[in-house]
């Protein structure tokens, strides 16, 4: 693992967390992190980060300070303001205290018919503001059992990366849909497979594209996380319902080694 390819844990926490609750989740990881940078046997190999709710990004930004969680946002339109009623610019966010955002999830993909252009154009707002995107690629179920995961995720990547983004203002997640809040994963070579063919992709789009963080997310656990993490060219978990437990989301980053 090279210095700039530090591995990555990141909690999508999604549509969850009430303010008492949130807050109360982000002091649990705040109090590790800060515990386990004063314990030298207790420090972590991974960067960590939490993207809660946009209700909860300004309540707990100050409940992270001093403790090297960062903080992101799980989306934002691609304008940096205007008449966009109930959407966030990445230049909010930023505002905020975010680092990251994640972009193009299957569940804005899907939920509310993202394409890739869309995509695209919200990643190229999050560099604008200076914050880094984590882009969502990832086949359905049909797709793979056709036999076309790999196809459709380089398709996804090509339409969703913008021209001129450098290879540290961008991480790509891989969440097969099918593993999302399933407890199913595809295997280990599976996996391997397809980060190597993003890694390929990634290389022939810049030069440098060795330095892309490839996250694995789908049902990332306590008890699956070494696995994952130790798969060749995995650099870290894109983590949704376990990274809504304090000791789950911590033993996840543990596992990084
Ligand atoms: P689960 O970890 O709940 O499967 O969710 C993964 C995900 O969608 C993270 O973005």
């Amino acid at each position: 693992m090279t210095a700039e390819r530090r591995k990555l844990v990141a909690g999508n926490w999604k549509m969850n967390g009430l303010r008492e609750d949130g807050l109360r989740l982000a002091r649990e990881i705040a109090h590790r992190a800060v515990a386990a940078g004063r314990d030298a046997g207790e420090s972590l190999a991974c960067d960590l980060l939490i993207c809660p709710p946009a209700t909860l990004l300004s309540a707990i930004g100050p409940v992270l300070a001093g403790s090297n969680v960062m903080i992101g946002g799980q989306d934002c339109h691609a304008a940096a303001k205007g008449a966009h009623t109930g959407d966030i610019s990445a230049e909010m966010l930023k505002d905020l205290g975010c680092s990251h955002v994640i972009l193009g999830h299957s569940e804005r993909r899907v939920g509310h018919g993202e394409s890739d252009a869309i995509v695209r154009a919200k990643l190229a707002a999050a560099r604008r503001a200076g914050l880094t995107g984590i882009l969502c690629v990832g086949e359905s179920e049909a797709e793979r059992d056709a036999g076309r995961a790999l196809a459709v995720v380089e398709a996804q990547l090509a339409g969703s990366i913008p021209d001129g983004i450098g290879p540290q203002e961008m991480i790509v997640a891989y969440e097969p849909i099918w593993a999302i809040g399933t407890g199913r994963t595809p295997t280990p070579l599976d996996i391997a497979a397809m980060h190597a063919h993003i890694r390929a992709v990634l290389g022939r789009r810049f030069s440098g594209g060795n330095g892309v963080r490839i996250l694995y997310g789908g049902s990332v656990k306590p008890d699956n996380a070494s696995a994952l993490m130790a798969i060749a060219d995995v650099d870290g978990a894109l983590v949704g319902g376990a990274s809504l437990a304090a000791g789950d989301f911590w033993a996840i980053a543990r596992s990084c080694g």
